[in-house]
């Protein structure tokens, strides 16, 4: 495999004039340019949304969970006015419309969102949106943006602008659905495409591995160390590009091979050798050892085959259209958050994210503007996913037939899928979180609040509690008189605090 020098030079002679490095900032930088694309600061003065307290049970370590029925933009411009969000987000995971031209229904035939905006009016759209994000995430956060082929290349160009070039991360391309059975000229389209950005150089990052099969292991680590039996794989010790330090000079008599330097300086060699870190082959070459033991498993690649969204009818999933599979969003929030770090989706459809998240530990702040999204995502929160098959079973005779994606694969890879999402495997029902809705409110959630609140029962926050606890102590009789005041104190004082 060819492996490039980083250089700024041919023979001597510089392709670019002296202060453009090519790789980001400077004269270098590519503007992408269409009509309507506004200043950043036109963004920045976005009017913030007013927000209603519908729901609420509050709990400490979960704080702020919040839900928002509202436009995300005005949402985000009220967030970035909170102090308790601002710059304090660990990790934004989004997946917005697609261009698409199309409205999307539920698994019940119920309207569920539109995706109607096109070229320059979606990504301006988007990237109003973007610029708010990256002023609510914290300097290590991470924000990860879902998309198919229609956008995800101009996308690109403007996430550089808004994020910095350098601090792209990663393309992962992911395998959405079974290999379908087209009847155009043209390749089957199975894949879709996560672009990943970091807020500076210096993040949160947990390496996502695979780990280790037997056979896998076996086949990669195929030495074992004399005495401890140590399973370990050899590598060079040696890296492209000359060097005139004490890299590029003799180690133990040997010069690096040409074109190359030392990894490390002669020092830290023999510091190796001396631990028995460095394979001597029989004509005197020195490769590094690399163990077994010390490798947590293989590195996760920028492919991601075994995330597929839900594709046979014993998969749990919310009937919610575009739904994501849990488990690839699990790999994202555990791969740059920690427990108890803030994660943020603004189109956040059933609320896998938000869902996800609370079961490792996160906390989250969900935006929506479907009536349906919410009500799924309360449905999901309360009562778990259903298998697909029970929405299939209340089709019309034949519709499930329509989809090949409902019908068992034509080919596959035998790469195992994870289906199985922290939620669905065990249900815990997650009721700590405020429900808000953008002002002017009318109504469009009271029928869902009132299921919500036939599923889960009524909210009891630590304040209630604790007013409820001194009341009754006084008297039983004063609790039926006092509570509701008491009740309807603590509801209107959260919703005047933007949050916490
Ligand atoms: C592709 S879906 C997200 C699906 C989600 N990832 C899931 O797993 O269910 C996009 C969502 O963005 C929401 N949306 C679109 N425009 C919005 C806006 N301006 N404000 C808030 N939500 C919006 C739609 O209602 C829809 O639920």
């Amino acid at each position: 495999m060819a492996t490039g020098i980083p250089k700024n030079n041919w023979n001597g002679i510089k392709p670019l004039p002296n202060g453009c490095t090519g790789t980001g900032g400077g004269k270098t930088d590519v503007h992408v340019v269409y009509e309507g694309k506004k200043d950043e600061q036109e963004i920045f003065e976005t009017k913030p949304a007013q927000c209603r307290l519908l729901w609420s049970k509050r709990c400490e370590t979960t704080e702020p969970n919040r839900l928002y029925f509202g436009d995300n933009l005005a949402v985000l411009a009220a967030l970035a006015k909170a102090p308790q969000v601002r710059g304090q987000v660990r990790l934004v995971y989004i997946d917005p419309p697609y261009a698409t031209r199309s409205v999307f229904q539920s698994r019940k035939q119920t309207d569920a969102y539109v995706d109607l905006l096109e070229g320059a009016h979606y990504l301006e759209f988007l990237r109003e949106r973007l610029i708010l994000l990256r002023e609510l995430l914290a300097d290590d956060g991470s924000i990860y943006v879902h998309l198919d082929d229609k956008m995800a290349f101009i996308v690109k160009a403007v996430m550089d602008e808004v994020f910095g070039r350098a601090n792209f991360r990663n393309w992962i391309t992911r395998k959405k659905c079974n290999p379908k059975n087209y009847t155009r000229n043209v390749y089957g389209n199975v894949s879709d495409f996560i672009l990943f950005y970091t807020k500076t150089a210096d993040y949160v990052w947990h390496r996502p591995v695979d780990a280790w099969t037997e056979q896998r292991a076996c086949k990669e680590y195929s030495y074992a160390e004399p005495g401890t039996g140590r399973r370990f794989k050899k590598v060079p010790v040696h890296a492209p590009g000359v060097r005139n330090g004490e890299t590029g000079k003799p180690w133990r008599g040997k010069n690096p091979p040409p074109g190359k330097h030392w990894q490390y300086p002669p020092k830290t060699l023999d510091a190796m050798d001396a631990r028995g870190e460095i394979f001597w082959s029989s004509n005197g070459n020195p490769r590094r050892k690399i163990y077994l033991d010390s490798s947590a498993g293989v590195p996760i690649q920028d492919i991601w085959l075994d995330f597929r969204d839900a594709h046979n009818q014993n998969i749990k999933i919310s009937g919610y259209p575009t739904e994501k599979n849990s488990s690839l969003i699990s790999r994202i929030i555990e791969a740059s958050s920690d427990r108890g770090d803030l994660v943020l989706d603004c189109f956040a459809g059933s609320g896998t994210t938000m869902a996800v998240a609370s079961h490792l530990g996160r906390r989250w702040i969900g935006v929506d503007n479907s009536v349906e999204a919410i009500q799924t995502t309360l449905r999901r929160f309360a009562k778990g996913l259903e298998p697909m098959g029970d929405f299939v079973n209340k089709e019309e005779p034949g519709e499930a037939e329509a989809s090949i994606e409902a019908t068992l694969p034509l080919f596959d890879t035998p790469t195992p899928l994870r289906v199985e999402g922290p939620d669905i495997a065990q249900h815990t029902p997650i009721t700590a979180l405020g429900l808000f809705a953008q002002e002017p409110y009318q109504g469009e959630l009271d029928a869902v609040v009132d299921q919500w609140k036939d599923w889960i029962g009524p909210p009891v926050s630590v304040r209630e509690k604790s007013a409820a606890y001194s009341v009754k102590r006084n008297s039983k009789k004063l609790l039926a008189k006092r509570s509701p005041r008491i009740v309807a104190k603590a509801t209107r004082s959260l919703a005047a605090v933007p949050l916490r």
